[in-house]
């Protein structure tokens, strides 16, 4: 597939740019400022700054993708400009380019801000917001094929291959596990329309989706 990755130069998004090459899938992936090298004729690069107005920023999204990941987020700053109206703006131009297939990298409950105090989250009422209303807006105002997926703390340790879908609390999670996931849903009709909290378990990956 064609595929665009915004946020390729994330700790996410490397992982998922290099597996989705490995799997022969065409691959442009994004940063504002970095130029990125994989070792593959079948990557492109784009620097693409998401907090550029719409009518700068709909000329450099090819209607030629297949599908979008968006991986891209702002840390600290600029949350607004960035985690939310960045992400609704690729929203947007996905649907006028008809680029149906749209995954959102999200944070576990983001749908729910009630539970954040609950899961100790409330330190991240800003983050969490900001990402809120991405995914209420990916959800209720679009007709994009989503699926959100919902991770919670990302930790730099190696993948075991295993995952738990339908999460009751917060654990860790892999990156290498999230960037396998992230993979697993682009084509799994299982994961299309849904969206998917995760942590790491014992389920291998390809059947946790397919299961849900
Ligand atoms: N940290 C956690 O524990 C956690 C847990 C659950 C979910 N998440 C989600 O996972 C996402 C990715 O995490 P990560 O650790 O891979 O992030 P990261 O390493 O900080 O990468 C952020 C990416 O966003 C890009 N970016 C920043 N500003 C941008 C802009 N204005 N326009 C376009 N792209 C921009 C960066 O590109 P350049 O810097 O190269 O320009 C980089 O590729 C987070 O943003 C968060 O929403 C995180």
């Amino acid at each position: 597939m064609r595929i665009l990755v915004i946020g390729a130069s994330g700790r996410v998004g490397r992982q998922l740019t290099h597996k989705l090459l490995k799997l022969g899938h065409q691959v442009t992936g994004t940063s504002t400022n970095r130029m990125l090298s994989f070792d593959s004729p079948n990557y492109n690069h784009l620097l693409l700054d998401i907090t550029e107005e719409l009518p700068h920023l709909k000329p450099k999204i090819s209607g030629d993708f297949e599908a979008i990941f968006f991986v891209a987020g702002s840390g600290e700053y600029g949350l607004l400009e960035i985690d939310l109206h960045g992400a609704v703006k690729t929203m947007q131009i996905a649907e006028t380019k008809g680029i149906e297939r749209y995954i959102m990298l999200s944070f576990a409950f983001s749908l729910e801000p009630e539970r954040w105090e609950e899961e100790g989250e409330s330190g991240i009422a800003d983050y969490g917001i900001a990402k809120h209303y991405a995914d209420e807006w990916l959800l209720r105002n679009t007709k994009l094929n989503y699926t959100i997926l919902q991770p919670c703390t990302l930790t730099e340790t190696p993948g075991t291959g295993k995952i738990a879908v339908n999460i009751k609390h917060h654990l860790n999670n892999s990156i290498e596990d999230v960037a396998s996931t992230l993979v697993e849903v682009l084509d799994n009709p299982s994961a299309f329309k849904k969206v998917i909290t995760m942590h790491h378990g014992n389920v291998p990956i390809h059947e946790a989706i397919s299961s849900l």
